[in-house]
């Protein structure tokens, strides 16, 4: 192929990752939005390999690491569940920075990288490599933390090192130091233990990082890290001279800054303080399920009960959480809202931005269960409706209904904006028992007068609520 093809065949590919991120910003065109997204990566892939860069003699490794790589890729897809995608994901990011880093290492020791370079364009190309390696390292420790904690093998409570501010202050000094000492290293071994130690230094630094992130901050880590991916493959692409990789990892690193924002906005808290650490100091969701104390009464229901409370509704909302995922409940959830639907009630979903595990997570599902998307609102759409509201309807969420995020100023989570349940007229908790969510805060929901703890797996539930609706 030749130069000028793969760079018309480049900027298609740019055109229709464009359009593909657009169509991901909504569920009706969410679909075409990745089809959009393949096509464009199916071109890519096809214009590098057989572009001008590439050899025949080095198409067959290519090839075979495809096979390799796709294999693995597809193996994982197939076999993973719904409920562990964020993990997938925060892993699949950490692939992105240890390529960037790979590709940094290769690039510093290739001779013929910086063959023919004046003096200026060797050290751009230096600067390059070693911010590359930089972004690349702090984000694939950083990810496989996420990863860890995301998964529930590493708690969730924050590890607040003393004088970690200090400590993070000394390792950008230090990195900075050897950055310069890379610059002036007169031989490819001098510069290569400088870029091991920043190496070193940015691993430890990922980690640290988002050790000391709380639980109920993960949201923000994630679309965080999803933006430092994007920024670790423009940095290799600006050490591979590929533009289609520069624009690429900008439009990802861009867009997972956006959704950091728009996290951290739904969070109310700022980008800064979340970087700092410690909020929600909770154990991540391995604790749900487990022992956690009640204090005080709560009034259980059953099915039949609900079923009742639901049937003598004018207007119902439902709020969706991780347990609805966990339980794979969205489809008799839709059964469910059809059949109110029918009966003349108003049935409405309410979804917090950090539902679930993963940005959009209740969303996708409520999608593949072919609820409308004109009754899935955001928090902002429906909160001040609660008042006038018969049934508040909570399946598996927990942290994101928790009246104490506004009536307790002492709380780990004391300001995040959440859904106010409380206030209809009948509250329905489904869970399977007191345990706390994520962020391992107690929830004061529980003891309400007028909420119902309705206990047991969300999709059993269900089930028996949509028999009983039916009898
Ligand atoms: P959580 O607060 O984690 O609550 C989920 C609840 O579901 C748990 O209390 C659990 O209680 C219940 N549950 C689990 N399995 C169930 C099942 N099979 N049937 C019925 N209930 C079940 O979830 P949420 O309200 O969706 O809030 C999300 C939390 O995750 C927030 O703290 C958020 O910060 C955090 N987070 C979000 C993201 C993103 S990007 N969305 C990423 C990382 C972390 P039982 O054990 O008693 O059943």
């Amino acid at each position: 192929m030749s130069a000028s093809l793969a760079t018309v065949a480049y900027i298609g590919a740019i055109i229709l990752f464009i359009l593909s991120l657009g169509g991901l910003s909504s569920p009706e065109s969410s679909r075409r939005g990745n089809l959009y997204g393949m096509i464009g990566m199916t071109i890519a892939v096809l214009a590098t390999v057989f572009g001008p860069r590439v050899t025949m003699a080095g198409i067959p490794w290519i090839i075979g690491a495809m096979v390799v790589g796709g294999s693995i890729g597809l193996y994982a897809a197939r076999k993973v569940q719904m409920t562990q995608m964020p993990e997938l994901v925060a892993l699949m990011h950490s692939l992105v920075g240890l390529a960037a880093c790979l590709v940094g290492f290769a690039n510093y020791i290739d001779p013929m990288a910086a063959l023919n370079l004046s003096s200026a364009e060797k050290a751009i190309h230096e600067i390059e490599v070693y911010v590359g390696i930089l972004i690349g390292a702090v984000t694939f420790s950083g990810s496989l933390i996420a990863f860890g904690k995301l998964s529930g093998k590493i708690g969730g409570k924050p590890l607040l090192l003393p004088g970690r501010h200090f400590l993070n202050l000394i390792g950008l000094l230090v990195v900075i130091a050897f950055g310069y000492q890379f610059l002036h290293a007169e031989t490819i071994s001098a510069g290569m233990i400088a870029l091991v130690v920043m190496t070193v230094i940015a691993l430890l630094f990922g980690i640290h990082m988002v050790m000391a992130i709380g639980g109920a901050d993960m949201p923000v880590v994630v679309s965080m890290l999803n933006s430092y991916s994007g920024w670790a493959a423009a940095a290799t692409g600006f050490m591979l001279n590929n533009d289609l990789l520069i624009v690429t990892g900008a439009l990802v690193g861009s867009s997972g800054a956006i959704l950091s924002y728009i996290m951290c906005r739904a969070m109310n808290r700022n980008f800064i303080s979340v970087i700092a650490g410690g909020f929600g100091g909770g154990a991540p969701a391995k604790k749900s399920g487990g022992d956690a104390q009640p204090e005080g009464e709560v009034v259980a229901i059953n099915a039949a009960e609900t079923a009742e409370l639901l049937r003598e509704a004018k207007n119902v909302i439902i709020v969706p959480g991780y347990g609805m995922a966990v339980a794979q409940a969205q489809h008799t959830v839709y059964e469910i809202t059809k059949l109110l639907r029918e009966k003349g009630v108003d049935v409405r979903f309410g979804i917090h931005p950090v539902a679930g595990r993963m940005p959009g997570h209740m969303n996708v599902l409520l999608a593949e269960a072919r609820v409308p998307y004109d009754i899935v609102m955001e928090m902002d759409e429906l909160n001040g409706d609660f008042p006038d509201t018969d049934v508040a309807i909570v399946i598996g969420a927990n942290d994101i209904v928790n009246p104490a995020a506004q009536e307790d100023p002492t709380s780990p989570i004391a300001g995040m904006p959440v859904l106010e349940v409380w206030k209809a007229k009948t509250s329905i908790m489904m869970k399977r028992s007191m345990a706390t969510g994520y962020a391992g805060v107690d929830n004061p929901l529980f003891y309400k007068e007028n909420n119902r703890m309705l206990f047991g797996d969300a999709k059993k539930m269900l089930d028996e609520v949509l028999a009983a609706l039916k009898s």
